[in-house]
């Protein structure tokens, strides 16, 4: 079932709809896509049909979700928003589609959103262009909004998912359980934007800083949670609802927190893992099948459920300071929706 917003109601029983959320900014999610779909121009038109195919795909929106409840939530009059919120919201969702256009490259992914990957179609070289090409657009928007912090704050982002995808490189295969290099990763690769998100719209409203602290906070707990439960679907998701392969993680030997909470048991089950992890043979279709065996069968979806609502319920924690609206709410309940997501 959709909302009039277009995105799909709960399907599970107490799990907060995503619909009802993106109900509050449904006029302005209508401005950040129509500036996604239409315009987006560029002067070479097979570049422009790249870029309709890139946002037609779809997507979540939940970048620019956060971005506007939170600016919703903290605005003068709460509610209402500017044309610079609007333009912060396409610009951190413009940010995310690049780099997950460059990841593609980087993991050799050949779907994604249900649909081939610019890689796959074209090449690898198209695709770090296209990449390139949605920051420059990102980078535009960024200067509209005239506001050095804000810039600063983006620019840190930009630097971050770089060097969390190099860190991600470099604990490749490795299978010595390190927890503080796991999440230091994802908060470089995916927490980063949610917490410039999260906080640049409380900056553009002129709020305290300990408001502006708190949504930051905010963002950077919900990031964490958002990416250990992308680790989890990588184990027990489904292709046709996340629209990538799954297990594509194992097989490049990124180590995420499902097999790590085996890896670290020091049993047979983690020696096991760890031999096939070391000799590589997690590469095959039988060793990555093996290795997502012996990780549901030896808790480490569970464990990796609980890691996540830690982060989610810190998060939540962290809007106290915020003033009671339906925003607020609905920021709540964004956390919870990412830990029961399945897409
Ligand atoms: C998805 O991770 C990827 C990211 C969250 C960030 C990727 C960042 C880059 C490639 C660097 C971007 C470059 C510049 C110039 C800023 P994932 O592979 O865990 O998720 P997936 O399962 O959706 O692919
Ligand atoms: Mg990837």
């Amino acid at each position: 079932m959709k909302s009039a917003s277009g995105h799909p109601s709960a399907t599970i029983a107490g799990t907060p709809s995503l619909s009802s959320m993106f109900d509050l900014v449904n006029d302005e999610m209508a401005l950040v896509e129509d500036w996604l779909k239409s315009n987006l121009i560029d002067d070479n038109a097979f570049v422009e049909e790249l870029l309709k195919q890139i946002f037609c795909a779809g997507g979540k929106r939940i970048r620019p979700l956060i971005v506007l409840l939170s600016s919703k939530a903290t605005a003068r009059e709460v509610g209402k928003l500017s044309r610079l919120h609007i333009i912060l919201a396409v610009l951190t969702e413009l940010i995310h589609t690049a780099s997950l256009v460059h990841d593609d490259v980087i993991d050799k992914a050949s779907m994604r959103r249900g649909q081939e990957t610019i890689n796959k179609k074209w090449n690898d070289r198209i695709a770090v262009l296209m990449g390139d090409l949605l920051f420059a657009q990102a980078s535009i928007c960024l200067a509209r909004i005239m506001n050095p912090v804000v810039v600063g704050i983006y620019g840190q982002v930009l630097g971050d998912l770089c060097s969390g995808e190099i860190k991600q490189m470099r604990q490749q295969f490795n299978t010595t359980v390190d927890w503080n290099a796991y999440i230091d990763k994802s908060v470089s690769k995916t927490a980063s934007l949610f917490g410039a998100g999260s906080h640049s719209g409380a900056i553009l409203n002129g709020c305290s800083n300990d408001v502006i602290q708190s949504l930051k906070e905010y963002g950077l707990n919900l990031g964490i949670c958002f990416q250990i439960v992308d680790d989890l679907l990588d184990i027990t998701g489904s292709t046709i609802e996340t629209g990538k392969a799954v297990g594509s993680d194992l097989r490049n030997g990124v180590v995420t927190a499902p097999a790590m909470f085996v890896l670290e048991k020091n049993n047979e089950a983690s020696a096991r893992l760890k031999n096939l992890i070391d000799s590589r043979d997690i590469q095959t279709d039988e060793g990555a099948e093996e290795a997502l065996q012996l990780i549901r069968d030896n808790g480490g979806v569970e464990s990796t459920v609980a890691l996540a609502q830690k982060y989610a319920n810190d998060s939540i924690a962290s809007l106290s300071l915020l003033k009671d609206s339906s925003y607020k709410t609905a920021l709540a309940q964004l956390a919870e929706y990412v830990m029961t997501r399945t897409t």
